[in-house]
């Protein structure tokens, strides 16, 4: 099958959960109008069919699988199209199906523009652009029921997806089911979503349902979200709960409960936060003691020691990474020569270092991205608080340093400039923080991501002094035993505090 794009079918109770989503107005008119984009072998056609529906039609690019479907399904009409620029003036009452997911990056040419034209850049993903597309064929009161990647949800990119729904509908049902095992071969971390299209403020609250064991196989999702829409509950496999619509002010978009601080000032204002330092070439970049004990004064002035994600213990930092951090100070080669020793260190690996992502006005020697160099610089003395950018821990990994260390690229700084760094620490580091954070749109997968947008905006509440003071010390003496234990007496403080 040449011609198709991300051909992947959808088990039979997934698509059979789908179509019980379908309002029970619209289920009992038999005769609406719908479309399944992307039909593959009509997994969701046959299922409609099962359900009495009479006004089929399916779109398929693929002329295989259009055939299949074709002379599979005689009642139904089928298209073989590309979805992305068919021309059609008809409207429907429901859009349904599985549409392709694939990186711009990784599309035929032909596709890429199309997408762009829809969607409008080049980091989007195939399905941004039929989520857009199936909006605009929907007639008011239309639904739209897909299942896709979570990751519109989060990704910059997908700004343009979540503010066109945003502005023309609302969404009535999520069913976040990570990263389960539905796809042959593929393992995305996929959500079902049900939209309708309504000029009308919203009038219903979002159900979202959130999948708890990633092992748990169709036939079991299907009856169990059943039973939680029936019972509006949370059972053994989903927890449930209901929100307002997503508003334009929410950053990104998340599956789980809104944590609600009325009183608050956000981290930006009280600490500097930034990204690390990223050297391109870790292997020739960092030293040991025997390289070390080789260099001379001169040379010694390009060490710096660092902080990668693997020394983030929680609470405190475990060892540090010696990294010869090499600048626009040496700006050419034979300006690198006159280092003898740091010369012999990176001519090994010249010949990779130089085909490796640097920008245009670096050298092969040169680190690849000195992010915020100048100001970490500035505060090298400042207590700081590094974190992994991308942490799969069970409990949060906030690691305080007293030392003068920089941050390497695997890692967030913050560095508290307005409070008391120890009550900074215990509050990054509890349970409330990480659910709070969580319900700011933190997750990817089952790790969590501390980026810049997302922490620089984090709320933290405004506590009585006693409380924040409670917090420090508690924290401070977590610090500096090395006693984890005492931990959850800082869950306590603030859940109460919370109250
Ligand atoms: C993830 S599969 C789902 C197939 C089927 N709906 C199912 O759920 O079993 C996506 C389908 O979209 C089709 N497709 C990809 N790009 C398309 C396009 N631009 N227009 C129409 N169909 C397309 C693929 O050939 C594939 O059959």
């Amino acid at each position: 099958m040449n011609d198709t794009i991300a051909f992947v079918q959808t088990p039979q109770d997934i698509v059979n959960l789908m179509v019980s989503l379908i309002s029970e107005d619209k289920k009992r008119q038999k005769s609406i109008d719908i479309l399944d984009s992307g039909c593959g072998k009509g997994m969701f056609l046959k299922s409609l069919l099962n359900s009495k529906f009479t006004n089929l039609e399916g779109i398929e690019l693929s002329k295989e699988l259009y055939d299949y479907c074709y002379e599979n399904f005689p009642e139904v009409k089928i298209y073989n199209d590309d979805y992305l620029d068919w021309m059609n003036l008809k409207e429907y009452d429901l859009i349904i199906g599985n549409p392709p997911y694939t990186h711009y990056n990784s599309l035929p040419k032909a596709t890429r523009s199309k997408v762009v034209r829809i969607v409008g850049n080049k980091e989007s993903d195939i399905y941004y652009a039929f989520i857009l597309k199936s909006i605009d064929l929907l007639k008011e009161g239309g639904e739209l029921i897909y299942i896709v990647p979570y990751s519109f949800f989060f990704n910059t990119y997908a700004k343009v997806v979540r503010d066109k729904i945003i502005e023309n509908g609302s969404l009535d049902i999520i069913i976040d089911l990570d990263e389960t095992r539905l796809f042959e071969g593929e393992n995305p971390e996929t959500l079902i979503f049900k939209f309708t299209k309504s000029s009308k403020e919203p009038h219903q609250k979002i159900r979202i349902l959130r999948i708890k064991n990633r092992k748990t196989k169709p036939g079991i999702i299907y009856k169990k979200a059943i039973e939680v829409f029936s019972t509006t509950l949370e059972n053994d496999i989903f927890t449930y709960y209901e929100r307002e619509m997503f508003t334009k002010e929410n950053e990104v978009w998340t599956t789980y409960p809104e944590t609600i601080i009325s009183n608050y000032i956000l981290l930006k204002d009280i600490c500097w936060i930034g990204v690390g330092l990223v050297s391109g070439y870790e292997h020739a970049f960092i030293v040991d003691e025997e390289d070390i004990s080789n260099f001379n004064e001169d040379e010694k002035k390009f060490l710096v020691k660092a902080i990668k994600s693997k020394h983030c213990t929680g609470f405190w930092t475990e060892g540090y990474e010696n990294y010869l951090l090499i600048d626009k100070r040496i700006n050419s080669e034979k300006e690198l020569q006159s280092y003898p020793n740091l010369y012999e260190k990176l001519l090994s690996f010249k010949e990779s270092m130089t085909v490796r992502y640097f920008p245009a006005s670096n050298k092969w020697f040169h680190w690849q991205a000195l992010r915020n160099y100048e100001k970490l610089k500035s505060l090298l003395f400042e207590p700081k608080i590094f974190v992994p950018s991308l942490d799969r821990s069970i409990k949060n990994r906030f690691s305080l340093s007293n030392k003068p260390y920089l941050p390497s690229g695997d890692v967030l700084t913050i560095i508290p400039q307005k409070k008391d760094p120890y009550f900074i620490l215990g509050y990054l580091n509890s349970n409330f923080f990480r659910e709070y954070y969580l319900s700011e749109g933190g997750r990817r997968g089952h790790r969590i991501s501390y980026t810049q947008r997302i922490m620089s905006n984090v709320k933290i509440p405004v506590f009585d002094s006693k409380i924040e003071n409670k917090i420090a010390t508690i924290t401070k003496r977590v610090f500096e035993n090395k006693d984890l234990s005492k931990r959850k007496e800082i869950d306590e403080v603030i859940k109460s505090a919370m109250k």
